[in-house]
């Protein structure tokens, strides 16, 4: 089959780590017998720098039209580059947001695995980390305090600054029926993530995500504050499958998550609605301070291909060639400069491109 693919380069290590995912669908292509044709698509500074916005309306269409779309990172360093003088509406990262919102892409997948290879750059006592961990965290990305609504004002003679978090129940429901139908394919636990105990959005978000829970009576339902949450992830890891949750404390709690898996350099994620259709990225961002100097971790954007393979292009043995090499990899010792540890063997990101591609 074709598939049309989408590929937004980005900014600073983006173009880097893309070129390495794009070369491992290539030997995906080869080797299975199908075609992907890359249109390439202006996301964050580069759009800036080209069109004088984030995201043109133009290549918002094109991305609609693709079967898939495979994502750098965007954006800049927020004290020192000129796109961070432009209004907010106008910044790369409000790009990101209006094409998740424009694409409809409620549902981000990031799943947060401790590679064996990789204990010894966990940061987590060896304890805790015991036979590693594999959950995935389920964050709601097209509502809440990311996209209510927002301003600064002088009131009084003093300045303020507002935003607003809602959340409708049709979007908690939507969002929370992924969570379960994910869990029923892995260890059937749902941890829904809160904080019921001051807002009321989080009051709704329990209502709503208890009466999907009844769909799925084989899955185990618990919910917890988000502050309890942010402790657990360091306390006992192992104790996740499924985190739930909404738009900040996703944000947050996924970072949390890729660093207890050693490097966020690994961390791949998924952006989708329903159907097939999807954005792929990794959960870091751009690394603007080490950019173009061929040092950034390709695995993660490696991974969300995978990810592309798998849910969009329902590819599920190339997927599982393409995770299975990246393990291989690690297996036999190779590392950028992010999970380097004694006695491996340091890689730059082409290197590190390569090595996968070799073992697919
Ligand atoms: C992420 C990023 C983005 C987000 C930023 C760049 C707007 O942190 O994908 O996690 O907050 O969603
Ligand atoms: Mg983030």
């Amino acid at each position: 089959m074709s598939f049309k693919v989408g590929v937004i380069r980005g900014d600073g290590i983006g173009p880097e780590i893309v070129a390495e995912a794009v070369k491992v669908l290539d030997k995906v292509a080869q080797k299975y017998g199908e075609e992907f044709q890359y249109t390439d698509i202006l996301l964050g500074g580069a759009s800036i720098d080209a069109c004088g916005e984030p995201l043109t309306k133009e290549a918002l269409e094109t991305a609609g039209s693709c079967d898939a779309v495979l994502m750098g990172s965007i954006g800049g360093n927020t004290s020192t580059s000129p796109w961070y003088k432009l209004p907010a509406n106008l910044r790369p990262e409000a790009g990101l947001l209006a094409i998740r919102k424009g694409l409809g892409l409620f549902a981000n997948m990031r799943p947060a695995y401790l590679y064996e290879e990789l204990k010894d750059a966990c940061p987590l006592r060896e304890d805790i980390i015991g036979d590693g961990f594999d959950f995935v965290v389920m964050r709601e990305l097209t509502g809440g305090l990311y996209f209510g609504d927002r301003k600064t004002y002088v009131e009084e003679g003093v300045t303020k600054a507002m935003d607003t978090l809602t959340y409708s129940e049709d979007e908690i429901r939507r969002i929370a029926v992924r969570a379960f139908d994910i869990a029923m394919k892995r260890k059937k636990k749902v941890t829904s993530v809160d904080k019921a105990n001051v807002l009321d959005s989080s009051r709704l978000w329990r209502k709503v995500v208890n009466e999907v829970a009844k769909d799925y009576p084989e899955v185990e339902l618990e919910h917890m504050l988000v502050d309890n949450c942010a402790m657990q992830l360091v306390r006992d890891p192992k104790q996740f499958d499924v985190i739930l949750t909404e738009n900040m404390f996703g944000d947050i709690l996924s970072d949390e998550a890729s660093m207890v898996t050693g490097s966020i350099g690994m961390l791949s994620s998924a952006s989708l609605r329903e159907g097939t259709f999807g954005l792929y990225e990794p959960s870091h961002g751009s690394a603007p301070d080490i950019a173009g100097k061929n040092i950034a971790n390709p695995i993660a954007t490696i991974l969300s291909a995978s990810m592309m393979l798998r849910y969009s292009f329902n590819m599920d043995e190339a997927a599982d060639a393409v995770d299975a090499a990246v393990k291989q990899v690690l297996k036999d010792g190779y590392r950028t400069v992010d999970i380097m540890s004694e006695g491996m063997k340091k890689v730059g990101t082409r290197e590190m491109g390569d090595r996968i591609v070799e073992r697919i």
